[in-house]
C-alpha cells in the first residue's frame, strides 16, 4: 500500500516500517547505554495519543527497570499547529523526584515539549530528557536539544505509526507524507 486516503487528503509512503524499526533500535541502544547502570527507576512518559506505538516499540527494547506514566496533550487541528498546547489528561502517576524520559512521536514547533518540561518541573521531576521518534528541525522555534532523536524530517505534514490527521491514520504501520498532487 503506497497511497492512503484520510478524509479529504491523500498521503504517500515516506518512511517504511523497517526504517522506523531501525531508528528505534538505535535510539534504544543509546538510552540503554546511558541508563544501564542506573540505581533509580526512571519513568517513560508516553505523550498520548501520538506516542503510543513509539513508546511500545521503545520500551520492549529497554534493558533496565523503568515505569510508564502517560499524559495527554493536544496542539494540532487538521494539518496545522494551533500554537496553543492543552493538557487533556494529567500525569497518570506521581513523578516527584524521578528522572523522566519524555517519549514523543514528533517535535515540531517545540511548544508541546516546552509545556511538558514546565509541567514536569512543577510536579518535581528530578530531571527530564527528551526522546522523540521524529524531529522537524526547520519547524522548531524553541531552543531545544532533544537527547534522543530517531529521525530528522523536513517540515511537511505526516501521518502513520501513531501520528494522525484529525485522529485518522494512527494505525498505519509506515509513515506517510501529504501528497500535494
Ligand atoms: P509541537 O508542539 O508543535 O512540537 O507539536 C507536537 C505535536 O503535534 C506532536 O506531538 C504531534 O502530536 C503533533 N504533530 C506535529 N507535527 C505533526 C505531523 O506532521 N503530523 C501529525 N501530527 C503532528
Ligand atoms: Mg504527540
Amino acid at each position: 500500500m503506497n497511497r492512503v486516503r484520510l478524509y479529504d487528503k491523500t498521503f504517500r509512503t515516506f518512511i517504511p516500517y523497517d526504517d522506523i524499526q531501525k531508528a528505534i533500535d538505535r535510539v534504544a541502544e543509546r538510552i540503554n547505554a546511558d541508563f544501564k547502570d542506573c540505581t533509580d527507576i526512571p519513568v517513560l512518559l508516553c505523550v498520548l495519543n501520538g506516542s503510543i506505538l513509539f513508546t511500545a516499540e521503545l520500551m520492549k527494547r529497554l534493558a533496565f527497570n523503568c515505569e510508564i506514566v502517560s499524559t495527554k496533550l493536544s496542539s494540532y487541528t487538521g494539518t496545522q499547529s494551533t500554537g496553543e498546547v492543552r493538557q487533556l489528561m494529567g500525569l497518570t502517576a506521581d513523578i516527584t523526584g524521578k528522572r523522566v524520559i519524555i517519549v514523543e512521536d514528533i517535535v515540531d514547533s517545540g511548544n508541546t515539549i516546552v509545556e511538558l518540561q514546565k509541567i514536569l518541573a512543577e510536579k518535581g521531576a528530578a530531571k527530564s530528557y527528551i526522546c522523540t521518534m521524529l524531529l522537524k528541525p526547520d519547524a522548531c522555534r524553541k531552543d531545544l536539544h532533544p537527547e534522543y532523536v530517531g529521525l530528522e524530517i523536513p517540515n511537511d505534514f505526516i501521518v502513520g505509526f501513531g501520528l494522525d490527521y484529525n485522529e485518522l491514520g494512527r494505525n498505519l504501520k509506515d509513515i506517510y507524507i501529504l501528497d500535494e498532487e
